[in-house]
């Protein structure tokens, strides 16, 4: 007996349950086009929705960066690690979001978990969409706050489970996704905050696949359905559509003022690095002053979208540019990934327990910079590989 037996055992496991991972590396920057292994690949997977990761623009910026205040920050935030820029940064996505004001952190996963602890408490309550991302479920569980679970966008649920609780005096927290990143569907928000006005909920959504895609110049979800100001918390991510990596919250003044204080990745981790922050800085400047990428990734993606539904793919009820094409059988999925990847496209098979058992699907993210061209080598493969193995 070794040990970590029951570790290998685990990864027995997985792999007989075809829910092992394997690690595809880059050597090459995030793009249309990708190469790994060697090997120049066609790449349908990424986050990078408006080719923002390998931008001219954002890389002089960054080098600027460096340049100017060196390539670390050299401490927390709240000791001796907040640089102009920082706060710079803070201001810029606060006009963006149309927001009073915004806190960065170092990742979206840690956004979410810096913020649910603070907001609710043991007798609390958090009324949680069934389908929200890995960092709310993680967020609530910090919080040690009583977790009740709505059915995926339905607000007559949401609305049942607050009368459960009409005469709690705990405070009651709403949280969802604002585009769920799986399915690419989208939270009934306008109805979320109609009833949480009615229940005297506090508002949360997490919009890491809606900014930089919904509203005008991907300002998000908000934007998207003329919200802003009425939900009490919108988290973000800045590694999906801003291309480069961290978080922010975005809210009144005083709930900002307060995270800055006690959230705890705030004050006991490394701010984000001057060159992250002047790529960002750069990143707002794009978003606000051109709306072309965010254009493009919409023309794109009902391209493709229409293409996969007349080739007969289950593409789902995805509302944005995620596009899954869901096979089910989480084996087949994998091969399925596996013969794209022999064909020279990149485009990962996403299995439980990122998406639930016996929904196993290939999330095709088209981006910005794609052509048209390369998106027709890749309907071309998937075209092949789907008659291959009988998917259509
Ligand atoms: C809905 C959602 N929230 C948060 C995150 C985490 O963002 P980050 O990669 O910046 O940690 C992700 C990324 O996968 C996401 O999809």
């Amino acid at each position: 007996m070794e040990k970590f037996d029951f570790l290998r055992n685990e990864i027995d496991d997985l792999k007989e349950k075809g829910l092992y991972n394997t690690i595809r590396v880059l050597g090459s920057p995030q793009d249309a086009w990708v190469t790994i292994g060697g090997r120049r690949m066609l790449n349908l997977c990424s986050n990078n929705y408006l080719g923002f990761a390998n931008s001219d623009g954002m890389k002089r910026s960054a080098i600027e960066g460096i340049e100017k205040f060196g390539v670390g920050a050299g401490a927390v935030r709240t000791i001796a690690g907040t640089l102009l820029v920082h706060e710079e940064l803070e201001r810029k996505l606060a006009e963006f979001k149309n927001a009073e004001a915004v806190i960065l952190l170092q990742s979206g996963i840690l956004a979410n978990i810096a913020t649910i602890p603070l907001i609710v408490d043991e007798g609390d309550i958090v009324l949680s969409d069934e389908l929200n991302h890995a960092s709310i479920i993680d967020g609530c569980k910090l919080s040690r706050a009583q977790v009740v679970r709505y059915k995926h966008l339905d607000v007559s649920d949401l609305t049942a489970k607050l009368e459960d609780y009409s005469n709690f005096d705990g405070r009651k927290l709403i949280v969802t996704d604002g585009v769920f990143s799986m399915d690419g569907d989208i939270a009934p928000l306008p109805d979320i905050v109609e009833v949480a006005e009615k229940y005297a909920a506090i508002t949360m959504v997490d919009d890491a696949h809606g900014e930089g895609v919904l509203g005008e110049n991907g300002r998000g979800i908000l934007n998207y359905f003329k919200l802003e100001g009425k939900v009490d918390i919108d988290v973000g991510t800045l590694s999906k559509a801003f291309g480069v990596v961290g978080g922010y919250v975005a809210g009144s003044s005083v709930l900002i003022d307060y995270m800055k204080q006690r959230a705890r990745p705030f004050l006991f981790s490394t701010s984000l690095s001057p060159a992250d922050v002047c790529a960002l800085i750069k990143a707002v400047d794009l978003l606000m002053n051109d709306p072309e990428p965010v254009r493009k990734l919409w023309e794109n993606s009902a391209y493709i979208k229409e293409r996969f539904s007349s080739l007969g793919f289950n593409t789902g009820h995805s509302k944005t540019p995620i596009t899954p094409v869901i096979i089910g059988d989480e084996k087949t999925t994998k091969r399925f990934s596996e013969r794209l990847f022999e064909e020279g496209v990149f485009a990962q098979g996403i299995v439980f327990p990122t998406v639930p058992k016996g929904s196993a699907r290939i999330r095709v993210m088209v981006s910005a910079v794609h052509t048209k061209k390369d998106l027709d080598y890749g309907i071309e493969k998937f075209e092949q590989i789907g008659s291959e193995l009988g998917v259509i």
